[in-house]
């Protein structure tokens, strides 16, 4: 059964254009360095895109928070703080440097970190603040910013779901020290291959000290192996092409998931046994996931799982995954992580969706409660 996700959708139609510009670069190329030249031209038009001086290109979003992490030094004996419900990946970015995961619970008004939470659990060891803009939802910047400042305390966003998305007119991935984006496949701004990821700063040392962390003779065998880092640097060529054109199409892509989101939201608002999440004040978002928290969510989700439509569930809070039960530093519950993981959901948005497809997951969410033994439940929060 063919699931209602089409991330290839907008590969379909810029294809022209991908390979247009790959046979340019054929036609006129010398060798390898023009790659390299080719990949410099991505990291400086990204940067432009984010308003930073510099951009980095990795092999994904966890390399760029790994290498992120390092070039700040951080390493054993340090703490991390980042919220619990993120990929594990935050939490693995962090561990493969040595230091500590510290979590953090998240807010119920748009699902990121708790400043207040994060405030408690700033100790002596607490090198750096890893927010994560969660379904392209900001963190709440101004706020992290002070306490970085007041602890001295570096910021690394993790904007991997952030690309296009604002705080204050500003863009997601230019607040903290380096800033992490991945390119994978169901990210607004992808690859076509999913692999890829890129790292944003301002301070031009960074680049050379990320260029050295990234070769492999640079580094002792044992990192090497541990962290894959030699695969650190690159993207193929194919790959830089597609985000470089549909860098070029970002207005489309933006109008286009904006049309999606308002849908969803004008549909779903007055639905009585969900919560959906609008951009909170100061922000805007280029979400390509549209998270809900349900009720009876499991019978929702297979609902629409036998109507075609790809439902998941939200990342399971890193509190809860046994596979790092022993390396982490949590010593309160996350309440609103675990609620927020019980009843949410994650139903597709993708560039270029068809409104009568919005529409298709929005009846058949107000059809699954319409039935007499679900109308009088109550939203989750
Ligand atoms: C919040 C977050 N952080 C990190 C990552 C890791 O990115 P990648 O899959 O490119 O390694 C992801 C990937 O989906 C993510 O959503």
């Amino acid at each position: 059964m063919k699931l209602l996700h089409d991330c290839n959708r907008i590969n379909r139609i810029l294809y022209k254009e991908y390979i247009k510009e790959l046979l340019e670069f054929l036609k006129s190329t010398g060798g390898i360095n023009d790659i390299e030249n080719y990949i410099k031209l991505l990291q400086s038009e990204y940067a432009k895109y984010i308003g930073t001086n510099h951009a980095f290109i990795t092999n994904s979003g966890t390399s760029a928070l790994q290498l992120s992490l390092l070039v700040l030094g951080v390493g054993k004996g340090d703490n991390v703080i980042i919220p619990d419900m993120t990929s594990k990946a935050t939490a693995l970015a962090v561990l493969s440097t040595g230091a500590n995961p510290v979590l953090a619970d998240i807010k119920k008004s748009d699902l990121t970190i708790d400043e207040k939470d994060v405030e408690k659990k700033i100790d002596k060891k607490t090198k750096a603040i890893v927010p994560v803009h969660l379904f392209c939802q900001s963190c709440e910047m101004d706020t992290l910013m002070e306490m970085a400042e007041k602890y001295n305390l570096y910021i690394v966003e993790d904007a991997c779901q952030g690309h296009g998305g604002t705080y204050k007119k500003k863009m997601l991935g230019s607040f903290g020290e380096l800033n992490a984006f991945s390119f994978n496949y169901y990210k607004s701004i992808s690859t076509f291959g999913g692999s890829g990821g890129i790292i944003t700063f301002n301070n031009a040392s960074y680049y050379e000290k990320l260029e050295t962390l990234s070769k492999s003779d640079s580094i002792n065998p044992i990192e090497l192996l541990r962290a894959n880092f030699r695969r650190f640097e690159h993207i193929s060529l194919f790959d830089a092409i597609t985000v470089r054109i549909k860098l070029k199409h970002a207005n489309l892509i933006k109008k286009s998931l904006d049309s999606i989101k308002k849908i969803y939201e004008n549909e779903l608002n007055e639905v009585n046994q969900i919560n959906i999440f609008k951009d909170v004040y100061g922000t805007t978002s280029m979400r390509t996931i549209y998270a809900i928290l349900a009720a009876k969510k499991d019978l929702l989700k297979n609902f629409l799982l036998r109507n075609s439509v790809m439902a998941e569930d939200f990342y399971i809070p890193i509190s809860m995954l046994d596979m790092l039960e022993k390396s982490i530093v949590s010593n309160t519950k996350l309440k609103v992580s675990n609620e927020a993981y019980s009843f949410g959901l994650q139903l597709p948005m993708f560039p270029l969706m068809k409104k009568e497809e919005v529409y298709y997951i929005t009846d058949l969410i107000k059809k699954f409660y319409s039935v007499s033994r679900l109308k009088s439940l109550k939203k989750p929060w």
